[in-house]
């Protein structure tokens, strides 16, 4: 828009797109964004510990708590003020046996949280995470046979958690598992116990992935010995994941979790493509380690990191996301 004169080199310049215009100011911008990052598009993870007075920050993650049911209503109340409309919980029992009885005892950590948090605050979107490993004495994901998690006596026991769930109030149950054959077996055993109205959002693309090394520290689930490569995925394949993905699908599951999410945007993007279903990312507990302690030692502009990283998740095809910087986040963007 300069009226300034070229100069007699700049009349010369051949002829090229001006795709500048488009940056120019910030109303301009803002109408021609693409993707945006949206307080309502945020799922916040909650560890529920069984006890009393318990509010304890987990030390590989800042600014996240361990807490028990007489802490979760104030939790719940700045969640909501905050305008974050859903949370994925994770119990942290006393007691661990072998095949993780915990996870599937109608009074057991989690069930009693949901019961409370659809009495508290109902309009709060509760989703379980529906697994093992936070119950056995193991720390594996299922039932110990020979030194492996045996897929097909597991499938039983992670009915019975999924249904456990539902009848404490879960408005969707989250298998994270990783055995073959769950999504399928979650259904049949919802739809028999009179919950066919309860979605399930499997973790279908789920990798052997190093990144989840805080929030083994956050549930003390770390396996006692071995790791998890038998059932997750190894990072190497993508194709795989498709497939995996496509097989959940077909078994009945109504969503889609991709985990992590950072290292594995191209799963998410290639998922995006390929299935007319909602992609959630799982920013996992290791990649909010790493831009916490970053931000700790002032190497990086936490705020601006944090919106850009989840931002990409959205634009990689993700219509939710699952994050420890959801109350942060939705208070930046109260402020922007
Ligand atoms: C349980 C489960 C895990 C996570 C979510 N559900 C741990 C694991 O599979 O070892 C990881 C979440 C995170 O790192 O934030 N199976
Ligand atoms: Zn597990």
């Amino acid at each position: 828009m300069s009226t300034v004169a070229r100069s007699p080199e700049t009349q010369e310049l051949p002829n090229f797109t001006r795709t500048r215009r488009l940056r120019r100011s910030p109303q301009i911008r803002a109408f021609v964004r693409e993707n945006e990052l949206w307080t309502r598009d945020l799922i916040y993870p909650l560890f529920i510990a069984e006890g009393t007075g318990i509010c304890h920050e987990i030390a590989s993650m800042p600014g996240q708590f361990q807490l028990s049911l007489d802490n979760l209503p104030a939790e719940l109340d700045e969640l909501n003020a905050l305008g974050v409309p859903g949370v994925l919980l994770f119990g942290i029992p006393e007691y661990k046996d072998a095949i993780g009885s915990g996870a599937f005892d109608d009074g057991g950590i989690v069930q009693q949280a949901v019961r409370l948090i659809k009495e508290h605050s109902p309009e709060t979107l509760v989703i379980t995470d529906v697994c093992a490993c936070e119950y056995t004495d193991h720390g594996h994901c299922g039932v110990l046979i020979d030194g492996d998690v045996d897929n097909d006596q597991t499938l039983p026991l992670l009915a019975r958690t999924a249904i456990s769930h539902a009848r404490a109030g879960a408005d969707i149950v989250a298998p994270s598992d990783m055995m073959d054959g769950r999504v399928a077996v979650l259904r049949e055993a919802l739809d028999g116990a009179g919950f066919a109205g309860v979605p399930i959002m499997s973790y279908a693309a789920k990798y052997a992935s190093a990144y989840y090394g805080p929030f083994r520290d956050a549930v003390s689930s770390t396996p006692s010995f071995g790791d998890r490569r038998s059932h997750q995925m190894d990072p190497a394949n993508s194709r795989e994941a498709m497939r995996e993905i496509e097989i959940d699908l077909e078994e009945g599951a109504d969503l889609i979790i991709v985990k992590p999410a950072l290292s594995y945007l191209d799963i998410l993007r290639a998922a995006h493509d390929r299935f007319d279903v909602q992609l959630i990312a799982y920013n996992v507990s290791g990649e909010y380690a790493m831009v916490k302690a970053a931000a700790q030692l002032g190497w990086i502009d936490e705020r601006r990191i944090t919106l850009e990283t989840l931002l990409s998740m959205k634009r990689a095809g993700a219509s939710r996301i699952i994050t420890y910087h959801a109350k942060d986040v939705a208070r930046w963007l109260q402020e922007e």
